[in-house]
């Protein structure tokens, strides 16, 4: 079978178990099994395969129809500018969260040594790529899960921040060390009626520690905004992920406890997606 055929096989296997991008799912699947770029797979579709790469190949198709996410077949996904190991252990990272690198690079002087901290930094997709664009800041990553943090280790050192940044496993609950200048933080914030209407592709297969937030979704942002009063500096600054729905609220816990709100600012579909606050 050469690269053409496998490709419409797996397409049709991919479609008829009802897997959307069926096509570009099965391109990407044989990328990772015959180690070549897309590019070259176009250019070499009458290429044969040998049978140990269609039972390979196969393999992942089965794993695809099971739903499991493509980056955690691939084992990356590309984040913001670089490739982020993914498994099982850590949240896929998603385009929207980009959004808290563009504003924290808005707060961050290219020069200066700013400590920043990373609530629940998972695969570390959020500070390792900050601390890419700002290399003189301090940054400490921390996640409850001691899977995610080994992963987040495994990237800082796939980008050669192994020495820059600290990772430590601790409940956020847990976690007192102070002055920070920046705290960043994307917290699982899906209350449990939408956990229960998520796709089967998130649902079964990412880490429910990273997602759900509890009964009304706001239990860990509740405890990072706590925790943020007291280990920012005044005038430090928090930015946050949250639900779309989740802004008045936000909001009102953010006052609450002592932070004036700079900006909300929107996704790439326009939903409120980051809240940027200062303590006062
Ligand atoms: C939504 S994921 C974000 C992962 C990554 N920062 C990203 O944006 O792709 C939330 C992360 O918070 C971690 N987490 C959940 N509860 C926590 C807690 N109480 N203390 C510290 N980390 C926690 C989870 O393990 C997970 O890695």
């Amino acid at each position: 079978m050469n690269y053409n055929e496998i490709l419409k096989n797996g397409e049709n296997f991919l479609r008829k178990n009802n897997i959307k991008n069926s096509y570009l799912d099965a391109e990407l699947i044989l990328t990772k099994v015959v180690n070549r770029k897309r590019e070259e797979i176009l250019l070499n579709t009458h290429k044969k395969l040998e049978n140990r790469d269609i039972q390979k190949f196969k393999n992942y198709l089965l794993r695809r129809k099971y739903k499991e996410p493509i980056a955690y077949i691939l084992g990356f996904k590309y984040f913001w500018k670089h490739k982020f190991l993914t498994n099982k252990s850590v949240l896929i990272p998603r385009p929207d969260t980009e959004l808290i690198i563009e504003e924290s690079l808005n707060c961050l002087p290219y020069n200066n040594s700013k400590k920043i901290l990373d609530i629940g930094t998972g695969s570390g997709c959020i500070i390792i790529s900050l601390m890419k664009e700002r290399p003189k800041c301090k940054a400490t990553g921390i996640d409850i899960s001691l899977k995610a943090l080994n992963v987040a280790k495994s990237n800082a050192k796939l980008h050669q921040l192994e020495n820059k940044i600290n990772f430590i496993n601790i409940d956020i609950d847990k976690y007192n060390s102070y002055n920070y200048d920046l705290i960043i933080s994307n917290p699982p914030y899906i209350n449990n009626i939408d956990f229960k209407r998520l796709d089967d592709d998130i649902k079964i297969h990412e880490p429910k520690v990273a997602l759900s937030g509890g009964c009304d979704g706001f239990r860990d942002i509740r405890k990072v905004i706590k925790k943020s009063s007291k280990l920012l500096k005044i005038n430090g600054k928090l930015i946050l992920e949250i639900g779309h729905k989740q802004k008045f609220k936000s909001i009102k816990i953010l006052n609450e406890n002592g932070f004036y709100i700079n900006k909300i600012s929107r996704d790439l579909s326009g939903k409120d997606r980051c809240i940027i606050s200062t303590k006062t």
